[in-house]
C-alpha cells in the first residue's frame, strides 16, 4: 500500500481504527473521518484526524475529502465503515428506527462516495463498503438493521457497474458478530474465540482496496472468523 491515500469513514470506531492502523503498517497515508475527535495519541506523519464530520451530510463530507487532497495530493482508496447496529422488533418498535439505520449505514456510504468520486476517477481508486451478514439473512429484531445493510450491497452493486469503465473498483465485505469490547459485553456467555477480529477485517478490506485485487469488482466477501 505504499504510496496510497486511503480514507477510512467511521474512522473513530473500533472497525475503523483497525482499518487505519493496518494501512498505516501498510505503507498507505490515511486520513480517518467521522463523528469523534482527534486523538493526538494516535499522531503520526502519515495520518490525518478528521473529526466533527456527519458523513451523511454531503457539504460535510466534501470538505473532509478535499482536506484529504489538500493534505495527501490523491485519494487512492475508500473504506466506508461508518454505521451502527440498532435491535428492535417491529410489534411495539419505534418506526423511526428504520429512517436512523438507512441514515447511518446506506446514506453515510453513498454520500462519501458520491464525495470521492471525483478524486477516485483521477486515481482509478477502489471503494470498500461494510455491509453486515444478516443483509443476507435477518433474523426477529434485525430487519431495520439488515434491510439498511442489504441496501449497502445494493449501493455497491450499482456502483461497481456504473464504475466499470471508469476504472474504480467498488466490493462489500460482510462481517459476522465482530470481536468488539461492545460485543463482548452485550453477549458475555458467547464464545469469543469464534468471532471474526477487526484486525481480520481490516486485512481483507486492504487486500479489496490493493492492486493485488485489480480484477475484482461487484464482490460480496463474507468474513465471519470460525462463527
Ligand atoms: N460490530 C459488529 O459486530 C459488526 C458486525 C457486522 C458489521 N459491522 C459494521 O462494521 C462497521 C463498524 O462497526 P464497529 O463495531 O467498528 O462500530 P463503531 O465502533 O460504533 O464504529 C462506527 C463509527 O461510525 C461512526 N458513525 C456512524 N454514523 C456516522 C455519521 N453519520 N457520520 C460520521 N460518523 C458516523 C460512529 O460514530 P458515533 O458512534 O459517534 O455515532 C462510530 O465512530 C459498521 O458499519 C457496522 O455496522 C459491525
Amino acid at each position: 500500500m505504499q504510496d496510497k491515500v486511503i480514507v477510512v469513514t467511521g474512522g473513530f470506531g473500533v472497525l475503523g481504527r483497525a482499518v487505519g492502523d493496518a494501512a498505516l503498517a501498510a505503507g498507505a497515508s490515511v486520513a480517518l473521518i467521522g463523528h469523534g475527535e482527534a486523538n493526538s495519541a494516535l499522531e503520526h506523519d502519515r495520518l490525518l484526524q478528521i473529526g466533527g464530520v456527519d458523513l451523511a451530510d454531503l457539504a460535510q463530507t466534501r470538505q473532509a475529502l478535499d482536506a484529504v487532497s489538500a493534505r495527501f495530493g490523491h485519494i487512492d482508496g475508500l473504506a466506508n465503515i461508518a454505521g451502527g447496529f440498532r435491535w428492535q422488533t417491529l410489534e411495539g418498535g419505534d418506526l423511526g428506527i428504520w429512517t436512523e439505520m438507512f441514515r447511518m449505514n446506506l446514506l453515510t456510504a453513498a454520500t462519501a462516495t458520491a464525495a470521492a468520486l471525483p478524486y477516485l476517477r483521477e486515481t482509478r481508486g477502489a471503494i470498500v463498503n461494510v455491509a453486515a451478514a444478516p443483509a443476507k439473512n435477518a433474523k426477529a429484531g434485525m430487519a431495520p438493521y439488515a434491510a439498511s445493510k442489504a441496501g449497502v450491497l445494493r449501493l455497491t452493486e450499482g456502483a461497481a457497474d456504473e464504475l466499470k469503465e471508469a476504472g474504480v473498483r467498488v466490493n462489500a465485505i460482510l462481517p459476522t458478530i465482530i470481536d468488539t469490547p461492545r460485543n463482548r459485553s452485550d453477549m458475555p456467555k458467547a464464545d469469543f474465540s469464534k468471532w471474526v477480529t477487526p484486525d481480520q477485517i481490516a486485512q481483507s478490506i486492504l487486500f479489496l482496496l490493493s492492486d493485488e485485487a485489480s480484477g475484482v469488482t461487484g464482490a460480496e466477501l463474507l468474513v465471519a472468523g470460525r462463527s
